[in-house]
C-alpha cells in the first residue's frame, strides 16, 4: 500500500515561491489503479515525483508497504526505487539503442548477464506485442509503439508499482485506448499497483478504480470513478468532467444544470415530460455519453428559463427523479 500523508512541497526561486503541493493525503491499495487528475500546473508531476522521492517534500511523508521513504538511506532508497517503474508522455527511450537493448537495460544494471536479459526481454516484448520490432531503433517506431517499449522496459525491472505521468497524452484516442488496455492487462497479470496521472477524464474513466482531483496543489476531492462522474462535489471536478466534451457557449438566459444519468434509464422522457409539464422551453447545450469501465453513463448540460421561479420549480422537479443527479453549474 502507498500511504501519502500531509505532503507539502514549495519551490522557491529568487523572486517567487510556488506552493506546488499543499497538505496532500491519500492512500492507494495494492493492485489498484488509482488516478490523479488535474489541470496543467496543479502539481501532478511534483506529486508523482514525491512518490519515488525524485522530489523531496518539505513536509509530510510517503510510506510504501509500511516503510517511510524519508527513513531510508540512499542505498536503501535506490533498491526501493527499482520496484517503482515510471512511464512518461515523452517515452524517455535510449534513442541510440535498439528496442531489445532498451528493454535489457534495467536487467543488465541489476546484474543479469546479456543472454539471460535478452531471453527475458523477448518475453516482455511479447507481452506488449512488439517481439517483431526487437532489433529496430526507437526512431523507427510510432508513438504508441514507443510507449509499449517503455512499458516492456518497466516490466523488465519486475516492479510492484507503476507510476504513469501523462503516459497517453501524446497519443491519438485509438492508441490511447490500446495503451490503457495494456496497462490494465499488466496490472492484472503481474499484480502491479498503478498510479495514473492525467488531465483527461476519459483516461480515468477507462481504467481507474478510484481517483483524486488535484487543484492548485490541493487534493480537493477523492472518490470512486463512478461516483465522481455521477456526483462531482467540487467545481474543479465538474470542470474536468466537462472538459472531455465539446465546448459550449452559454446563451444569455437562466441557470445551467448538469444532469448525470445511466444511459439505460434513458433521460429523454424526464426532460421532455418536464417541458410538457411547465410549458416552458429548455435549451440543451451539451449532451454526451461516456464509458466508465465499459458501462455507458451520460451527462447533459441544460439551460433553464430566465424566470427564476419557474427555474427553481424545475430544479425541484428534477431533484425528485431518482434516475438522474442534478447539479447547478457556473
Ligand atoms: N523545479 C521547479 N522549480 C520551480 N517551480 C516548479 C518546479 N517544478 C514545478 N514547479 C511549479 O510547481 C507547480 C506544479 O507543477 P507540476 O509540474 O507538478 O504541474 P503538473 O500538474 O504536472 O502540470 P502539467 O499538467 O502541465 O504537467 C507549477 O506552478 C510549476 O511551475
Ligand atoms: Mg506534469
Amino acid at each position: 500500500m502507498i500511504k501519502v500523508s500531509h505532503l507539502t512541497k514549495t519551490f522557491e526561486t529568487k523572486d517567487i515561491k510556488v506552493e506546488a503541493l499543499k497538505d496532500v493525503s491519500f492512500e492507494v491499495n495494492d493492485g489498484e489503479i488509482y488516478g490523479i487528475i488535474g489541470l496543467s500546473g496543479a502539481g501532478k508531476s511534483t506529486l508523482i515525483r514525491c512518490l519515488n522521492r525524485l522530489e523531496k517534500p518539505n513536509s509530510g511523508s510517503v510510506e510504501i508497504d509500511g516503510v517511510k521513504l524519508e527513513d531510508l538511506s540512499d542505498k536503501e532508497l535506490r533498491i526501493r526505487r527499482r520496484k517503482i517503474g515510471m512511464i512518461f508522455q515523452s517515452f524517455n527511450l535510449l534513442m541510440q539503442s535498439t528496442v531489445i537493448d532498451n528493454v535489457c537495460f534495467p536487467m543488465t544494471i541489476a546484474g543479469l548477464n546479456k543472454k539471460q536479459a535478452k531471453t527475458k526481454a523477448i518475453e516482455y516484448l511479447k507481452v506488449v506485442g512488439l517481439e517483431n520490432k526487437a532489433n529496430v531503433y526507437p526512431s523507427q517506431l510510432s508513438g504508441g509503439q514507443k510507449q509499449r517499449v517503455a512499458i516492456a522496459r518497466v516490466l523488465a525491472s519486475s516492479p510492484e508499482i507503476l507510476l504513469c505521468d501523462e503516459a497517453t497524452s501524446a497519443l491519438d484516442p485509438e492508441t490511447t485506448k490500446s495503451i490503457l488496455t495494456l496497462i490494465k492487462d499488466i496490472n492484472q497479470k503481474y499484480n502491479i499497483t498503478v498510479v495514473m496521472i492525467t488531465h483527461q477524464m476519459s483516461v480515468i474513466q477507462e481504467i481507474c478504480n478510484r481517483c483524486a482531483v488535484l487543484e492548485n496543489g490541493k487534493l480537493v476531492e477523492e472518490n470512486t470513478v463512478d461516483e465522481l462522474f455521477r456526483n462531482p462535489k467540487t467545481e474543479a471536478a465538474r470542470r474536468l468532467i466537462f472538459n472531455t466534451s465539446n465546448k459550449t457557449s452559454k446563451l444569455s438566459g437562466g441557470k445551467l444544470l448538469r444532469i448525470a444519468f445511466e444511459e439505460t434509464n434513458s433521460l429523454d422522457p424526464v426532460i421532455a415530460n418536464m417541458i410538457l409539464e411547465f410549458k416552458q422551453p429548455v435549451s440543451i447545450l451539451q449532451s454526451d455519453i461516456s464509458s466508465i469501465h465499459g458501462n455507458s453513463k451520460g451527462q447533459m448540460l441544460i439551460q433553464l428559463p430566465k424566470d427564476e421561479e419557474i427555474a427553481n420549480k424545475m430544479i425541484e422537479y428534477l431533484n425528485k427523479k431518482d434516475s438522474v443527479v442534478v447539479q447547478e453549474v457556473e
